[in-house]
């Protein structure tokens, strides 16, 4: 029985998670409401919001899951990457309940949670190696998963995560935070061949993305004080499928090099029912069998945390106390 801490960015999580799959309790407080005026994730307040809630929504978890504190094996949490207050307040909270308990302490990686979590919900109809597509506020990536703890990444953003690129667009336009729901509503009432946005291709051959080009692209259409103004949903439309063009791209040129049979994606954007709708297009096309997890377990969860630092357990992979927790240490985990 695996107790999880989630805490990277602006979710607050718990979860407990029995025998690495089986999800007993998964608690989330989310924090839209206090970062949405701002457009963005304000990492002062996230952090102090965490430790206002860290303690209740461990309660919970335990509550929901129906067990004591003293059932749990070991504390699993996310040690990065994400904003580093908020991740202290995790961690600490994590290193606290371990220590008091007796039991071991297991720091895992965010990204590697993310990728675990289908194998917790589709079990072995995921199959190694497969890619995993990561696409949130916070990362974009696609990583080749050759077994429960092994991961390379191939492709990564070079600037804004996709999210970050719809949720600016969106806060520019009003349209509230986060923003991709928001930005996929207006896209269903446009029509995406009324612009034409840049496609930005990187020299060096790396399958990378880049969503800063039409990030701006998008800015300077809106704030041109000559031409005619596009219609919101025809933009809204244009810039969505700029987005998910970006990223089909550099998956189908990974799949040329590299051919796997299966793609899950994860991450927020994931909801996306447009990328949704792509995705099984690619899949008819290239013959790839693809797989979308329910909403809650796409987006930052505590029950991934346990799952994987139950299974790294397992192999034995606790905290040291020599390990250091610092920034340059979970650089080097991707
Ligand atoms: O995984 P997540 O909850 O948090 C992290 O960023 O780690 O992802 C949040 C992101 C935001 O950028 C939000 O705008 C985006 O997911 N998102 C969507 C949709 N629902 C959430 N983007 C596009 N279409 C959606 N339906
Ligand atoms: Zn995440």
């Amino acid at each position: 029985m695996i107790l999880g801490i989630e805490t990277s960015c602006d979710e607050t999580g718990a979860s407990v998670v029995k025998d690495t799959h089986e999800i007993l309790s998964n608690t989330v407080e989310f924090q839209d409401e206090i970062h949405g005026p701002f457009g963005g994730v304000v990492p002062e307040f996230a952090a102090r919001h965490h430790a206002e809630k860290i303690g209740l929504i461990y309660e919970s978890a335990l509550r929901k899951a129906g067990i004591t504190a003293c059932e749990i094996n070991g504390v699993a949490v996310a040690n990065g990457p994400g904003l580093v207050g908020s991740l202290l307040v995790g961690f600490m909270f994590a290193k606290g309940v371990a220590a008091a308990l007796g039991i071991p302490l297991i720091p895992v990686n965010h990204i590697h949670a993310h990728i675990f979590m289908p194998r917790m919900i589709f079990g072995d109809r995921i199959k190694y190696p497969h890619y995993s597509a990561l696409i949130s506020g916070g990362h974009t990536f696609i990583i080749r998963a050759d077994g429960e703890l092994e991961y390379s990444v191939k492709a990564k953003t070079r600037d804004d995560a996709a999210g970050e690129a719809l949720d600016k667009i969106a806060h520019f336009l009003k349209l509230g935070y986060p923003g991709g729901k928001a930005i996929e509503d207006l896209a269903e009432k446009g029509d995406p061949r009324k612009i034409e946005f840049p496609r930005v291709k990187l020299k060096d051959g790396s399958n990378d993305f880049s969503y800063s080009g039409i990030k701006t692209a998008a800015f300077h259409i809106l704030t041109a004080k000559t031409g005619e103004k596009p219609d919101v949903t025809d933009l809204a439309a244009a810039y969505q499928k700029a987005v998910f063009d970006i990223f089909f791209a550099s998956l189908e040129s990974l799949m040329k090099k590299e051919p796997l049979p299966q793609v899950v994606f994860g991450g927020g954007v994931a909801a996306n029912s447009y990328l949704r709708r792509r995705a099984a297009d690619f899949g008819h096309d290239t013959g790839t069998e693809v797989y979308f997890p329910p909403a809650a377990y796409c987006t930052d969860n505590a029950a991934m945390i346990a799952g994987l630092g139950s299974a790294m357990l397992e192999k034995g992979k606790t905290y040291k106390n020599e390990d250091v927790f610092s920034r340059a240490d979970y650089r080097k985990l991707l």
